[in-house]
C-alpha cells in the first residue's frame, strides 16, 4: 500500500501523521475543506520532509470531490482524519456534528466502494469509553455512555464500520481509539493551532506561557486523585503519527476490522502536565483553581498490550518530551499558522 487519501490532512494530527507517511515515501494525497486547519501547512509539511503532497480542497461529504480524486488518483488506502471535534461546540450543534461527521464517513465509505478502495483507517476516540468504571481501559472495555454529540458521532462511525465488514467483508477497517494527543512535531513548524480560546489542556498552557491567556485554569481538585485533578493519557502527536504507518502495516497482512488504543499507557494529572510544562519553560506558570467542567471524566488512560503485541506500538515520548516540543511549536509561531 504505497498511496495514502488522508482526509483531515492538513488538520493537527493529519499533518504530523502526512510527515511521518512522506518520510516513508508513501504517497500522499490529502482532501481538507480547511473548515478547521490553513492551506499554510503544506509549505511547512514541504519544509519538513522536502515533498509536497498533492491537496485537493473538498468536503468528504462532497460525491462529486471525492469522484475527482478516485478518477485522477490509484488510492490504496485511506486514513479518515476529516471531522469536527470540538466537544463543547457539539453540545451546541449536535445536528452539525452527525452530519459532518458520521454524514461524511458514510458518503467517504460509499465512494470507495464504487472505486473498489477497501483499506480504511478510522479516527476514532479514548471518548467512546464514556466515564469507565475501570481503568485502563482495554479495547473490550464496555463503549457507550458518551457525554456530548461529539464522542457519540465517534461510537456511531465505529457501529456503522461493524455493520459494513459484515455485509461487505472486502472492507478491511482500522479503528484506532486515540487518548490525548499533544506535542507538536520537533521542527517546530507545525503543531496545534486551535480557534480561539482553547478547550483543550495543552494548547491553553502553551497560551498561557506565550503570554496570550492570563492563567490556566484548572477544572477541578477535589477529584479522588493523587493531587486532586483528572487523569489522562497524553500521546505526543509524532508517536500517534507513526501508529497510522502500523496500522497500514496491519491492513495489509490481514483481513476484518481491528480496534486498537493508542496511548501511553501512563495517566499524568493534570498537574502532571502543567509541570511538565513548567520544567520546558524553565519558570512558573500562573494557574487557579476552578469549578470542575461538566462532562469531564476522573481518569482515563490505555492498556497498551493489543497495539503492542498486533501491531508492534510503542510510544517513545513521555510528557516531558510532549511539552517541550508543543513548546517549541507555540513560541515560535506565536499565533499559530497566522504569522
Ligand atoms: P483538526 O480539526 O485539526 O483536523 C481535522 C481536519 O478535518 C481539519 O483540517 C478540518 O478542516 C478537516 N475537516 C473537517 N470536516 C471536513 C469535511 N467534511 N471534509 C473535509 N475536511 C474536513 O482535528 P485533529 O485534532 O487533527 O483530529 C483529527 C481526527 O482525530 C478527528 O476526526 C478527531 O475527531 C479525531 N480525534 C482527535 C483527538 C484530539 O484530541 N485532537 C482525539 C481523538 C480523536
Ligand atoms: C484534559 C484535562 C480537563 C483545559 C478531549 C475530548 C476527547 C478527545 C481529547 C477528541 C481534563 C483539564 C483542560 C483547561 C483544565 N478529543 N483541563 N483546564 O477532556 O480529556 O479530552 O480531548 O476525541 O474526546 O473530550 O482533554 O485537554 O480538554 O482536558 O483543567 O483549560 O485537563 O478538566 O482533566 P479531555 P482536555
Amino acid at each position: 500500500m504505497k498511496n495514502i487519501l488522508v482526509t483531515g490532512g492538513t488538520g493537527y494530527i493529519g499533518s504530523h501523521t502526512v510527515v511521518e507517511l512522506l518520510n516513508l515515501n508513501y504517497n500522499v494525497i490529502i482532501i481538507d475543506n480547511l473548515s478547521n486547519s490553513k492551506i499554510v501547512v503544506l509549505d511547512r509539511i514541504e519544509k519538513i520532509t522536502g515533498k509536497r503532497p498533492k491537496f485537493y480542497k473538498g468536503d468528504i461529504r462532497s460525491k462529486d470531490d471525492l469522484r475527482k480524486i478516485f478518477n485522477e488518483n490509484k488510492i490504496d488506502c485511506v486514513i479518515n482524519f476529516a471531522g469536527l471535534k470540538a466537544v463543547g461546540e457539539s453540545v451546541k450543534k449536535p445536528l452539525e456534528y452527525y452530519e459532518n461527521n458520521i454524514y461524511g464517513s458514510i458518503v467517504l465509505l460509499e465512494e470507495m466502494k464504487k472505486n473498489n478502495v477497501y483499506n480504511f483507517i478510522f479516527s476514532s476516540s479514548a471518548t467512546v469509553y464514556g466515564d469507565p468504571i475501570d481503568v485502563p481501559v482495554d479495547e473490550n472495555s464496555k463503549i457507550g455512555g458518551t457525554t456530548n454529540p461529539y464522542g457519540t458521532t465517534k461510537l456511531f462511525i465505529e457501529r456503522i464500520l461493524n455493520d459494513l465488514v459484515i455485509a461487505e467483508p472486502k472492507f478491511n477497517i482500522c479503528i484506532l481509539r486515540y487518548f490525548n494527543p499533544i506535542g507538536a512535531h520537533p521542527s517546530g513548524l507545525i503543531g496545534e493551532d486551535p480557534n480561539g480560546i482553547p478547550n483543550n489542556l495543552a494548547p491553553y498552557i502553551t497560551q498561557v506561557m506565550v503570554g496570550k491567556r492570563e492563567k490556566l485554569n484548572i477544572f477541578g481538585n477535589d477529584y479522588d486523585t493523587k493531587d486532586g485533578t483528572c487523569i489522562r493519557d497524553y500521546i505526543h502527536v509524532c508517536d500517534l503519527a507513526y501508529g497510522h504507518v502500523c496500522a497500514i502495516n496491519k491492513l495489509e497482512k490481514s483481513q476484518g476490522i481491528f480496534i486498537y488504543n493508542l496511548g501511553t499507557g501512563k495517566g499524568s494529572s493534570v498537574f502532571d502536565v502543567l509541570h511538565a510544562f513548567e520544567k520546558a519553560y524553565g519558570k512558573p506558570i500562573a494557574y487557579a483553581i476552578a469549578p470542575r467542567r461538566a462532562g469531564d471524566v476522573k481518569a482515563n488512560y490505555t492498556d497498551v498490550t493489543k497495539a503492542y503485541n498486533e501491531l508492534g506500538f510503542k510510544a517513545k515520548y513521555d510528557i516531558l518530551d510532549m511539552a517541550r516540543d508543543a513548546w517549541n511549536w507555540q513560541k515560535n509561531n506565536p499565533n499559530g499558522y497566522e504569522d
